[in-house]
Formats: structure tokens, C-alpha cells, sequence
């Protein structure tokens, strides 16, 4: 009973210590300080240095850190702990803090940030003034974070006073979705929003957002909104939009493709720009082709050749399974054989081909198989199967398989070989009596 009352004291304090020095608060965030280790450069490539860091999270501006807080006592560098306020609570999201004894964690990287007038044509009128504030003058930081499970990406620009380790958020770009599916020709929004701190001198002189798509190397501009001017910049692309209404009232900058296509599969970066800062977030999108009933086009898998011809034991027969037409690429081919009496056995995946990319952009893939009946214990025969894994679903094609003259024949095998005897002795006795009785004719007309 002595140790339940003292670990309930001991909760009670640590409950109304946390209560008074944090106030509003989330968990304490584990992260990794990266900057540029110093002393280097003249063409060298940067080394990275990366230190453990902690982040404690107070969601009220008003919250001062109180001067006697005892320090946590943790192996970690007190210059590496921060004290951050961000009045959104984004940094508090449930999916940055896993349960207690999880093996995942959220990942979080924190770095020096640099503020500087951005060069960007459509950002340009955000620093038009030709010189920059003295509030520049601080401590500036960028943190990255990546949730659990894929449930949140989030990038903040923050300031602190200078050497106070106390940053506040003045910019937070996140994404609840930073991976889509979605299937061919619908609607499709990639999720992003900011939120910016409304008493900072940043605030209030216009914000820019920015979509750009990434793929294999190929990027280009999506769409570009000046939100100062309100004027969006010319791009190539059709049927991407934003909701305006929804972005100047609740920061919802998601961009809205009217028709997926398969060509929008890629990497779209969010970008928001606030006069001398920008944060961004990555969106991935996954258009998936595949036998779903909804395709106009849908994909094919087909085995060939079909039907097999009959095989005999020591014979090997080659066959072939394509699927074609399908999206994303990762696809998984193998071969099983389902045997007369209803047993399935694996038969390996075959010699799978290079991928191929059509037109329309979506893949097709092959694999061949041997089927040598002395090598892989054929029996006798069943259903060959082609079983294609793709992120839309398991899809199979059949063949039948006949192996005949099996070592040990069964009943209707010697039946079927008795039968086919039967019938050539008929057809050779039909065959001579036809010739014997026209001979006999002919022998009668010449007579
Ligand atoms: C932002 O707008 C998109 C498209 O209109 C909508 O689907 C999404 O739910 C909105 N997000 C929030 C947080 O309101």
C-alpha cells in the first residue's frame, strides 16, 4: 500500500508540475539537429553534423518559460533543447506522439534557417521593399516532421529572440495525406494548409502559394497563387485548382486535379511563402490502374498459349503471363498450379521481364515459366495460375494443364486408350471394306 500511495503522491506532482510550467501543452518531441558543421567549405561539400535534440511544446503566447525550471536530465546538450510555442498546436498532432513503448517513431529534423528576400517571380511583390526589417535580426529555425502511419507531414519556419532557445512558430505548412491513391479519372485533392502567425510583421502583407510536380527528374510549375495581388500565374497545366474562399479564410491551400490522370502520377511539393520565409511540404500521389470496374480502359493479364497443348512426362511447355496496361509499376507476378485435386502449389515467380511503358503511361510486364513436367512434379496436370499482386488488388489467370501418360495410368486413362484402340480397329475395318466392296463394283461394271 506504502508504494501505491507514494507513486499516486508522486503522480499528483508530477501532474501539477506539468500542469503549471507548461500550461497548455503536448508531449516533449525527440529530434535530430542538423546543421552544416562549421569550418569547412571552399568548395568542399558540406558535412553534416547531427545532434539529439529536444523540443518542449507550448501552444500559449503568452506562456513564459519560468526562469527556475530545472533542466530534464537527459544526456542531451542543454543548447539542444527548445522551447517552442505554436499556437496552432500542429506540433501536438496525436500522429507526432506516438503511445507510450511504440517501436514507430515520428521523424523530426530541426535546422538553422536563413530568412532572405525570395527571388521567386511570383513572391517577388512580397519583399519589394528593398531593405530588410531589423525583426530578421534572431535566431531562425526550420523544423520537418513526418507522423506516424503517413498521417501527417508538417514544415514550420520559427524565431527566437536571439540565444533565447525559446522559438515561436510563424509559419506551419502541413498535410494530413502526404501520400494519395486515387484511381483513374476522379477528383483528386492533394491536402495542404498553413497557418501563420497573425502578430507577426511577416503576417499581413500577403502570402504566396506554390504547387509544383516532381517526377523521375522532370519538374514543373502547377500553379502559382499570389495572394497579395490575387492573381494566379500562368501555367500549362488544365483542371488543377485551389478553393480561394477556403484559402484566405482557413489557410487551405489544396490543390484539386478535376480528372486524374496517369500522368499526374508524381511528387507535388506545397510551397507557402510569407515575406522573407517559406515552408513546404511534399504530397505524393499514386494513380492506380488495375481491374477495378471503374477504368475505361482497364488493364489485361493473359496467359499464352491458350490452351496449352498437351504435354507429355519429360516435355516441357513454355508459358507466358502479360499483364499490360496497368499503374503504379510495382506489380508482383508469380505462378501456382492448382492440381485435379483441388491442392495449390507454388510454381515460383518465372523469369519476370522488364517493365514496359506505353503511351498512355501505364506499364506491362511478363513472365515466363517452364513447365517441365520432370522437374517440378507436374502430376498429372490441373490448373496453371498467373497471379498478378499490384496495390489495387490480386488478380489471376488459368490455363488447364493436361499431362498425359503419366508412370501409372488411371482407370480412365487405360479406359480412354482401350476406347481409342477400339475405335482406330473400327475405323481401319471400315476403311478396308469400303475398298474391298468398290473393287467388287468395279469388278461388276467391267463385266
Ligand atoms: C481543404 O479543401 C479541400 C478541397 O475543397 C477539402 O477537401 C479539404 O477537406 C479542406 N481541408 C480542410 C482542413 O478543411
Amino acid at each position: 500500500m506504502a508504494d501505491i500511495s507514494t507513486i499516486y503522491k508522486l503522480s499528483i506532482i508530477a501532474f501539477i508540475y506539468f500542469t503549471n510550467v507548461y500550461g497548455t501543452s503536448c508531449p516533449v518531441l525527440e529530434c535530430w539537429f542538423v546543421q552544416e558543421r562549421p569550418g569547412r567549405g571552399g568548395g568542399f561539400p558540406a558535412a553534416m553534423s547531427q545532434e539529439k535534440s529536444l523540443l518542449y511544446i507550448n501552444t500559449d503566447p503568452e506562456w513564459k518559460r519560468p526562469e527556475s525550471q530545472q533542466r530534464p536530465s537527459t544526456d542531451i546538450n542543454p543548447d539542444r533543447l527548445y522551447y517552442i510555442t505554436d499556437p496552432a498546436a500542429t506540433f501536438c498532432s496525436s500522429s507526432l506522439h506516438p503511445p507510450e513503448g511504440s517501436v514507430q517513431k515520428p521523424q523530426c529534423e530541426i535546422n538553422p534557417f536563413m530568412p532572405q528576400p525570395s527571388s521567386v517571380q511570383w513572391t517577388v511583390s512580397l519583399t519589394d521593399s528593398a531593405h530588410s526589417p531589423i525583426y530578421l535580426q534572431a535566431d531562425w529555425y526550420s523544423a520537418s516532421l513526418q507522423g506516424l502511419n503517413g498521417q501527417l507531414s508538417l514544415s514550420s519556419v520559427m524565431r527566437a529572440p536571439t540565444a533565447t532557445k525559446e522559438p515561436a512558430v510563424l509559419l506551419s505548412v502541413s498535410s494530413r495525406t502526404p501520400v494519395v491513391r486515387s484511381r483513374l479519372g476522379e477528383r483528386v485533392v492533394l491536402d495542404c494548409g498553413f497557418w501563420a502567425e497573425a502578430s507577426s510583421p511577416l503576417s499581413g502583407s500577403g502570402f504566396t502559394v506554390e504547387w509544383r510536380y516532381q517526377f523521375r527528374g522532370d519538374g514543373r510549375l502547377v500553379l502559382a497563387y499570389d495572394g497579395k495581388n490575387d492573381r494566379l500565374a500562368e501555367t500549362q497545366e488544365k483542371g488543377a485548382e485551389l478553393d480561394f474562399t477556403a484559402l484566405h479564410e482557413r489557410g487551405n491551400a489544396s490543390l484539386i486535379l478535376q480528372e486524374a490522370q496517369v500522368r499526374h502520377s508524381g511528387t507535388y511539393i506545397c510551397t507557402v511563402y510569407l515575406p522573407y520565409i517559406l515552408a513546404q511540404v511534399a504530397v505524393e500521389l499514386e494513380i492506380v490502374v488495375w481491374f477495378d470496374g471503374i477504368s475505361t480502359s482497364p488493364p489485361s493479364l493473359s496467359i499464352f498459349p491458350s490452351p496449352l497443348p498437351l504435354s507429355v512426362p519429360g516435355q516441357v511447355v513454355t508459358v507466358q503471363c502479360e499483364a499490360s496496361g496497368f499503374s503504379p509499376l510495382s506489380l508482383e507476378l508469380h505462378w501456382e498450379l492448382m492440381e485435379t485435386d483441388g491442392n495449390v502449389r507454388p510454381l515460383g515467380q518465372g523469369s519476370v521481364s522488364g517493365h514496359r511503358q506505353g503511351p498512355d503511361g501505364t506499364y506491362s510486364q511478363t513472365t515466363r515459366l517452364q513447365l517441365d513436367s520432370a522437374k517440378l512434379d507436374l502430376g498429372r496436370g490441373g490448373e496453371v495460375t498467373c497471379v498478378a499482386v499490384h496495390p489495387g488488388g490480386t488478380r489471376r489467370a488459368r490455363v488447364t494443364l493436361n499431362v498425359i501418360g503419366v508412370s501409372a495410368p488411371s482407370i480412365e486413362d487405360s479406359m480412354a486408350m482401350v476406347a481409342v484402340a477400339l475405335c482406330l480397329y473400327g475405323l481401319i475395318k471400315v476403311i478396308s471394306w469400303t475398298f474391298i466392296s468398290s473393287d467388287a463394283e468395279k469388278v461388276n461394271v467391267l463385266s
